[in-house]
């Protein structure tokens, strides 16, 4: 059978392409710095981000719906940044070598016994990621995985002032109280937090990421 000489070379071109692509891969691999059970952990806390996101977004509705709109526009705020915060990351895996994976987020509730549960739900969140990222902190620093380690102390200064601001939320219905306009009031008390008023949200989350 004839086989042009044009075939040939294009056959070998592709060879040499396929295999100087899985030396690249290879070498690519052998230089990651991430080991693997710190990918692994940077990929769940990925997953937890979107899921911050999902839930905020879901209580922002909830909100939306039962006359709330100030804090609904808070939560819709920090859907947005929960996002960020999972983008950081997510680019942060690769560009230390891993595979930052899409997380498959389901199951979000979305009906919220009241205002207040609302914002409790926040706060008690928001103490669960603070832990997540200390496990992360813990095993960096353990492993002796000192970059991702200095990655990761934007998150704990971060949640410091997450939880911060989750608690001054719930403590709005203590001393506000729930009766007569106290509900509005307090809808409107959390309006100004949100960033885009210039309330305390600004101060509190100054560099929104
Ligand atoms: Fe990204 Fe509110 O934790």
């Amino acid at each position: 059978m004839f086989v042009s000489k044009s075939f040939l070379a294009l056959h070998s071109e592709l060879l040499n392409t396929i295999t100087n692509q899985e030396t690249f891969k290879r070498m690519n691999k052998r230089q990651r710095s991430l080991s693997q059970e710190t990918e692994e952990l940077l990929n769940k806390q990925v997953e937890l981000e979107d899921i911050s996101s999902a839930i905020y977004l879901s209580m922002a509705s909830w909100c939306e719906i039962n006359g709330y709109e100030n804090s609904a526009a808070f939560l819709y705020e920090h859907t947005e940044e929960e996002k960020m915060h999972m983008m950081k990351i997510f680019r942060y895996i690769n560009e230390t070598g891993g595979h930052a994976l899409v997380p498959d987020v389901t199951n979000i509730k979305h009906e919220f016994d009241s205002l207040r549960k609302v914002f409790e739900e926040v706060l008690e969140h928001e103490i669960f990621i603070t832990n997540s990222i200390h496990n992360i902190v813990n095993h960096c620093y353990s492993s002796k995985d000192f970059t991702t380690f200095n990655f990761l102390q934007w998150y704990v200064t971060e949640q410091r002032e997450e939880e911060t601001l989750a608690r001054r939320l719930v403590e709005l219905f203590d001393i506000i109280g729930v009766d007569g306009i106290g509900l509005w009031t307090i809808d409107q008390e959390i309006g100004k937090m949100a960033s885009g008023s210039g309330g305390a949200g600004t101060a509190a989350t100054a560099p929104q990421a």
